[in-house]
């Protein structure tokens, strides 16, 4: 089976993970790109949540799977997940956007990514394999936000 990973740990898919993204995956809102993508994550203490993408008749305001899920922890109260998986029906299998590493990147940049298809191909590694040197705001003594790796 062909692997596109971006680090060597060679992750497969999470069982209950890729079971939720597939079930996400088929909520998909995607009238316009017809292209669906359903993702899924956990966290620490082992809650599950999933999102799919929802596009709008104003293109721009679409929604990317992952960002979906994270709204879902986020609004749930969770902070931070250990793991995410990404199912969409395409060869190679759909590797985040750039804005979602990003969104994935405030939360977890240590999290295990596996993108996975129908056909059991994957693309992994961790956030920061996506997403080197992301961006982060920090507090300082003086009050002042700054950008951090
Ligand atoms: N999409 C995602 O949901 N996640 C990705 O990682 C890549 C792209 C969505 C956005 C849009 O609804 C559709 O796929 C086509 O770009």
């Amino acid at each position: 089976m062909a692997r596109y990973d971006v680090n060597p740990l060679g992750l497969t898919p999470d069982p209950e993970l890729l079971a939720a993204a597939k079930a996400a995956f088929a909520q998909a809102y995607a009238p316009y790109s017809k292209f669906h993508v359903g993702a899924a994550l956990r966290t620490p203490d082992g809650q599950v949540f999933s999102g799919a993408n929802v596009e709008n008749a104003s293109y721009g305001l679409g929604r990317c799977a992952e960002q979906s899920a994270v709204q879902a922890m986020a609004t749930a109260g969770a902070r931070t997940f250990t793991d995410i998986v990404v199912y969409a029906d395409s060869s190679p299998p759909a590797s985040p956007c750039g804005a979602c590493r990003q969104v994935l990147y405030e939360f977890a940049p240590d999290a295990r990514v596996v993108c996975v298809n129908a056909e059991g191909e994957v693309l992994s590694g961790l956030v920061r394999d996506f997403l080197p040197h992301g961006f982060r705001l920090e507090e300082r003594e003086d009050g002042h936000a700054v950008g951090t790796e």
